[in-house]
């Protein structure tokens, strides 16, 4: 009776230790991000993630941004220049590929993107980046 207790016990410090180091991981990779996300995509997405109205689409709020993952990686990597609807909306630039970031810094800036101007949606790994980018080849 008592080793099962000590066993729940211990099973539940691991679990809660587990679960804690997984947190921390995500928020070490959102201010990581956010380094990246000030260098490389603020001056088009601006600060609050609002972008530029008719010019550069926001991130706020965006399905884009919030739903598959995939293609958010192969936006960040390929660029985008398509001229089509974003939610409701049309953008007049052109993002440029920033497929010279590592798979790390793509990971990063979009959990940061994910979680930040009011979105939350899971973490993006760079293992997820690594197979969108063997994809493109
Ligand atoms: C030169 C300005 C510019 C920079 C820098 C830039 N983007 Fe973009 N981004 C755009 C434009 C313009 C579009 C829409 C293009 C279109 O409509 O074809 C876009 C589209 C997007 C989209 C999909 C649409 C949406 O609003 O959700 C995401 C996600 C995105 N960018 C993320 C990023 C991230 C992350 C970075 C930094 C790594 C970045 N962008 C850097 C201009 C930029």
């Amino acid at each position: 009776m008592i080793k099962k207790v000590v066993t729940g016990v211990y099973i539940l410090a691991m679990a809660i230790m587990v679960s804690s180091f997984h947190q921390n991981q995500i928020s070490a990779s959102i201010a990581r991000g956010k380094q990246v996300y000030n260098k490389v995509c603020l001056s088009c997405h601006m600060i609050d993630g609002g972008g530029v109205p008719n010019i550069n689409p926001p991130l706020a709020q965006s399905s884009y941004v919030l739903g598959d993952k995939k293609r958010i990686i192969a936006i960040v990597l390929n660029g985008m220049t398509d001229r089509i609807a974003i939610d409701d909306e049309y953008y007049s630039n052109n993002m440029a590929p920033h497929s010279d970031l590592t798979d790390e810094e793509i990971a990063n800036v979009l959990t940061y993107v994910r979680n930040s101007f009011g979105n939350k949606a899971s973490a993006v790994t760079a293992a997820e980046v690594k197979v969108v980018r063997s994809m493109k080849k």
